[in-house]
């Protein structure tokens, strides 16, 4: 038997106006997708915004439904509109904030344990980290280097 340590890393800012001008970009379009995120039941708004590495950036936003369960968030609406569109994209960095009409979101919003896994499916294909990056309205920002460090002990192919 062994006990192990699983740490994991990650850059707080203090906010929004320390990220690089290239990250500040990236969260600014991840806002405007935010902006438009359809969430009448939760009124919990959140953007996610995907850069791949031919430049291109998707954005994507929750999509509520009447019917709870089927509604889908921000960044799977992002990363399979991204899969769809290019198969064999390389994603870089995604983006991600989130805003409420019913109170100030001032804490960075990590992606559900359900993002964390769909997204992860394609950091191990490209062999390649994606950045996590991301913020509630204000606040601090969270910077992790990959979507696996927010996801000790994943499930992935190879178990099947
Ligand atoms: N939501 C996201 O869009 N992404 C997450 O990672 C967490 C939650 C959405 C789903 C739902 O529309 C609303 O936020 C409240 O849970």
């Amino acid at each position: 038997m062994k006990k192990v340590e699983v740490t994991t890393s990650a850059i707080i800012y203090d906010d929004f106006s320390q990220l690089s001008k290239d990250d500040q970009s990236l969260m600014e379009q991840a806002i405007t997708a935010r902006k438009k995120a359809y969430a009448p039941y939760s009124k919990f708004n959140v953007g996610a915004a995907l850069l791949l590495d031919n430049g291109k950036v998707i954005l994507g936003n929750n999509q509520e439904n009447a019917a709870y369960p089927s509604g889908m968030c921000a960044e799977r609406v992002a990363i399979w509109k991204a899969g769809s569109e290019y198969p064999n994209m390389i994603v870089k960095k995604i983006a991600i904030t989130a805003a409420s009409t019913n109170t100030k979101v001032n804490k960075p919003v990590g992606p559900c344990g359900a993002c964390r896994q769909t997204l992860s499916e394609y950091e191990i294909n490209q062999k390649q980290p994606i950045e996590v990056i991301f913020m509630g309205e204000e606040g601090a920002v969270v910077k992790t280097e990959s979507l696996l460090s927010l996801l000790p002990f994943s499930f992935d192919s190879s178990y099947l």
